[in-house]
């Protein structure tokens, strides 16, 4: 989608309603949804996390998603222009929102250089040492090939940005989009009949209330938001680009269920096979982190036998175009922010946040490289340990904990009191009905605020403590 254009009252760009669903998808599944959801499910207990997850999305992440698309058909405004159109003391918050797709960017590049790196690995590396122990470890720990990998990443993502050709990306995408469902259902069943597999479905669907921790709340909210692309307003750039003669609801619901199945999909092909192998729930929960993914699938792979190499080498490939499209509105949308704010032109901006997102990418990778030793999470924290969080788990921290549910917070304020729920259900009806308009109205102005504050003040005191 082309984020740049100056706002105008209307400025439907979709082709239809679907235009949007496929465009707004293709951002929201991504990375998010491979490679975040199913460490954080298998962290934080499986089955717990997972029910927790969906009711925050079929409530908190139904409100704000509706909040958000309806501000930015309102107003015609990207989130710094919106906020400010409604009340000019609000613009901070539209400003707050444009700073996390700036920390986002540079460490998304970062894991879709490691996609990026599987996806070759598999033409080049027998499957058997790519499923080794310490394969990945060994790749990313202090190794030169990663800054190779993560700047072809973020310089075939500036590239297709500054080409305009990213409409052909995300056709691309409405092939491999299907594609890479199949073989995440494909490889689902395959890992499903590993030895020790069935008991990780069972840690994964069934919730075990034990492990609910405040946590655990945070942890699925950083991740509703992230997956969803909300509180970053990026949703509401794409409301703005909503045509008033398609029906708002129905389409927020549909990129809702799409962008869940995919996760869950994930966790179905993840969870068990990292039972399988690695033999317990308690190692499961101990081991889950970012390399999951790239620890447990190519043992599936492995696995397989003779196929095991191409099905890898397709599904890393699936993986990557996902990451690509997403990167894309990623990076489209750190580029308009810096057109819009500093009146730059196009070629201009995509100058500036491509050397901005380049030095970034290079500077977090040094955190399992030369800074090492830096341990960010711990010294302003107090959490974790050396070599456990690095500086990608410091900005991944900065934005889903700290930024996002700040925003969110302040999203819900301003929508429930400032500008009222009325203005952005009127906005809705101008189209169609608005099923879901109590539970709208009950989440921002009372459930979310209330949830959102007490979440963050008892994890602060949690880690203060
Ligand atoms: N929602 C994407 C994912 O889950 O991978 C991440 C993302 C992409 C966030 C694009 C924001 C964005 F503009």
């Amino acid at each position: 989608a082309d984020n740049t254009s100056s706002p105008a009252p209307i400025r439907s760009s979709w082709s239809g309603k679907w235009g949007f669903i496929l465009a707004a998808s293709a951002s929201a599944v991504g990375l998010g949804n491979m490679w975040r959801f199913p460490y954080l499910a298998a962290k934080y207990g499986g089955g717990i996390f997972l029910l927790v997850y969906v009711v925050l999305v079929v409530t908190f992440g139904f409100a704000l998603m509706m909040a958000e698309t309806a501000l930015g058909r309102k107003t015609g405004q990207s989130a710094i222009g919106a906020f400010s159109t409604l009340n000019k003391k609000w613009k901070f918050v539209g400003i707050l929102a444009s700073i996390v797709p700036f920390v986002i960017t540079p460490y998304y590049a970062l894991i879709g250089g490691w996609v990026t790196k599987y996806m070759i690995a598999y033409i080049t590396t027998p499957a058997s040492e790519i499923a080794s122990d310490g394969y990945f470890t060994g790749f990313i720990l202090q190794n030169p090939e990663t800054y190779f990998y993560l700047i072809i990443f973020l310089l075939l993502t500036i590239l297709i940005v500054a080409l305009g050709v990213n409409k052909g990306i995300e056709n691309v995408n409405r092939v491999l989009m299907p594609l890479l469902i199949l073989m995440s259902i494909g490889i689902s069943i395959y890992a499903l009949t590993l030895p020790g597999a069935l008991s990780g479905l069972a840690f994964y669907l069934i919730p075990d209330f034990s492990k609910f921790s405040v946590e655990l709340v945070l942890g699925a909210l950083g991740q509703m938001f992230y997956s969803l692309s909300l509180a970053m307003g990026i949703m509401i750039t794409y409301g703005s680009y909503f045509s008033r003669e398609h029906d708002l609801e129905h389409s927020v619901r549909r990129i809702e269920i799409f962008d869940t199945s995919i996760a869950m999909l994930a966790g179905f092909m993840i969870i068990p096979a990292s039972f399988a192998a690695l033999g317990s729930g308690e190692a499961v929960m101990t081991h889950a982190g970012p390399g999951l993914m790239f620890g447990v699938l190519p043992t599936v792979f492995n696995s397989i036998g003779a196929l095991g190499p191409m099905l890898g080498f397709l599904f890393f490939m699936l993986v990557f175009f996902a990451a690509m499209t997403s990167c894309i509105s990623l990076f489209e949308t750190c580029t308009s922010i810096i057109a819009d704010g500093f009146k730059l032109s196009r070629k201009t901006a995509i100058l500036a946040s491509g050397i901005f997102v380049v030095a970034m990418g290079i500077f977090v990778n040094m955190g399992y490289d030369n800074l090492l030793w830096m341990d960010p999470m711990h010294s302003l924290f107090g959490l974790g340990e050396y070599q456990d969080f690095q500086l990608l788990d410091f900005f991944d921290f900065i934005s889903n904990t700290i930024l996002m549910p700040i925003v969110a917070l302040l999203t819900c304020i301003f929508i429930g009191y400032i500008v009222k729920p009325q203005a952005i259900i009127d906005e809705v009806k101008l189209s169609s009905a608005f099923k879901g308009e109590k539970l709208f109205v009950v989440m921002i102005k009372y459930v979310a605020p209330v949830l959102l504050v007490v979440i963050l003040i008892s994890y602060t005191l949690n880690t203060a403590g």
